[in-house]
C-alpha cells in the first residue's frame, strides 16, 4: 500500500495501469454510474481482504462483484436463474445488482461467508474499460470509509481513503449519485436496498417484486447484510422531518436549533429558497422537486459539505409526500443518515 493513492486520469493508459494494478491484487477506486467503487481482483481472497482494511468495514459486510460482460457469470454462480437474461437484457449495464446462489469460486470474504453473490455490470464508460482491461471479476463497494455517505466525486474518495488504498481513477462525478438497487433472485424478488432502478420498473420483467423493510437498530443484530440503520453518517446529527407539514415543520426547527445557538445546516429544494431565507444557517439546495434524479445525485455531496462546514446538526425535509421511485432510494439513504432521528409533521 502505498502513502498516497495514485491518481490516474481517466485515459486509456490510465484504465490500462489501473488493470494492471487489479489483476496485481491492488486497491483501485473507480467511478461508476452510481458511486465511486473500491476495487479487487474479485477471486483473490487476500486482495479482497485489503478492501475490509481500507474501508474498516466488517468483515459481515458482503460485497458487490463487478463484470463487464454476462459470460463472466458462469464463474461466479452456481446456477443461473431463468429471469436472470431478461433482467439484464433490460437493466445491465446499469444500476441493479443481483443476488443468487455463488459458486466454488468465488471466495467467502467476499460473500461475507454467506452462499450466496451480489453481482452488477456497472453502466459508466470508465468502469467497463477497466472491468474490459482487467478481465477478472472485480469486488467492489463504495470507496468510502464504513458509515460515511458514498463518495459521488474522486475528491469524496481522496477525503475518506488517502493513504489507504494504491490507485484513484479521477472521473469527475457520478451521474446517479445513490448506490445501486439490489434485487434478490434466491427467492420470491426481493428489494433489499432500492435505487435507481425503482420497484415499478422491475415489475415490467417480473409478476411480483417484495421489498425488504430495512432499517434495524444496531441493537437488533441483523439477520441480513446490510440492514443495520446506522449507515452514510456524517459527523453532525441529522434530523429528518416527513409528513404533510414537513417544510413548517423544518423550519421552526431550524429556528429553534439556530436559537439554541447550534449551527445548522439545512437541505432544501430550489423552490423552498424564499421560504427559508433569512435563516442563519448554511444552506444546500439539492435540486427541484420535480427532478428527482438530480436531488440523489446532490445528495451525498451536500451531507458532505455540511459536514465539512463543522454543524453541529443537518435538517431535512422529505421530498414528496408518498415516497415513490427515485424518491423511495432518496427516503431509504435520509433515513439511515438520521440513524432513527426522525419527526413526522403532519
Ligand atoms: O452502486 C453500487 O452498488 C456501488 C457501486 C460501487 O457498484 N456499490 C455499493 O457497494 O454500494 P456496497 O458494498 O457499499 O453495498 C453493497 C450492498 C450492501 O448493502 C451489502 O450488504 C449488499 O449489497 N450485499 C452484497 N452482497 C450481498 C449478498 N450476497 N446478499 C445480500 N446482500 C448483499
Ligand atoms: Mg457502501
Amino acid at each position: 500500500m502505498t502513502t498516497r493513492p495514485n491518481v490516474l486520469p481517466p485515459t486509456p493508459q490510465g484504465i490500462q495501469s489501473a488493470a494492471q494494478a487489479l489483476r496485481a491484487g491492488l486497491l483501485v477506486a473507480f467511478p461508476t454510474e452510481t458511486v465511486y467503487g473500491l476495487g479487487a481482483h474479485a477471486l483473490d481472497a487476500e486482495a479482497v481482504q485489503g478492501i475490509f482494511i481500507a474501508k474498516k468495514r466488517p468483515a459481515n459486510d458482503p460485497l458487490i462483484v463487478h463484470i463487464h460482460d454476462l459470460s463472466q457469470l458462469d464463474a461466479l454462480v452456481s446456477q443461473i436463474p431463468a429471469v436472470v437474461p431478461l433482467l439484464a437484457a433490460r437493466f445491465w449495464a446499469g444500476a441493479l445488482t443481483l443476488v443468487m446462489k455463488k459458486s466454488e469460486a468465488v471466495p467467502d470474504v467476499v460473500s461475507a461467508g454467506l452462499d450466496t453473490v451480489a453481482v452488477r455490470m456497472p453502466a459508466h464508460p470508465i468502469a467497463l474499460d477497466l472491468l474490459r482491461a482487467a478481465d477478472v471479476p472485480v469486488a467492489a463497494p463504495s470507496a468510502n470509509l464504513f458509515s460515511r455517505p458514498s463518495p459521488t466525486h474522486h475528491d469524496h474518495v481522496l477525503q475518506d481513503l488517502q493513504g489507504r488504498i494504491d490507485y484513484l481513477i479521477a472521473g469527475g462525478a457520478t451521474p446517479i449519485g445513490l448506490e445501486s438497487t439490489v434485487l434478490d433472485l434466491t427467492g420470491i424478488p426481493t428489494i433489499l436496498r432500492p435505487g435507481a432502478i425503482t420497484r415499478e420498473m422491475l415489475l415490467d420483467i417480473l409478476p411480483r417484486v417484495d421489498v425488504r423493510q430495512a432499517h434495524l437498530k444496531d441493537d437488533q443484530n441483523p439477520t441480513a447484510p446490510g440492514m443495520l440503520e446506522k449507515h452514510y453518517s456524517p459527523d453532525a446529527d441529522l434530523i429528518l422531518v416527513v409528513g404533510k407539514n414537513r417544510r413548517d415543520a423544518l423550519y421552526d426547527l431550524a429556528q429553534q436549533q439556530i436559537a439554541t445557538g447550534k449551527r445548522v445546516g439545512l437541505m432544501i429544494l430550489a423552490e423552498d429558497v424564499e421560504r427559508f431565507a433569512g435563516l442563519d444557517c448554511q444552506q444546500m439546495i439539492l435540486g427541484q422537486g420535480g427532478n428527482l434524479a438530480e436531488v440523489a445525485k446532490n445528495l451525498f455531496a451536500a451531507i458532505r459539505f455540511l459536514d465539512q462546514q463543522s454543524v453541529d446538526v443537518i435538517l431535512v425535509a422529505h421530498v414528496e409526500d408518498t415516497p415513490s421511485g427515485m424518491g423511495t432510494a432518496i427516503l431509504d439513504r435520509l433515513t439511515r443518515a438520521a440513524e432513527g432521528h426522525l419527526i413526522e409533521a403532519n
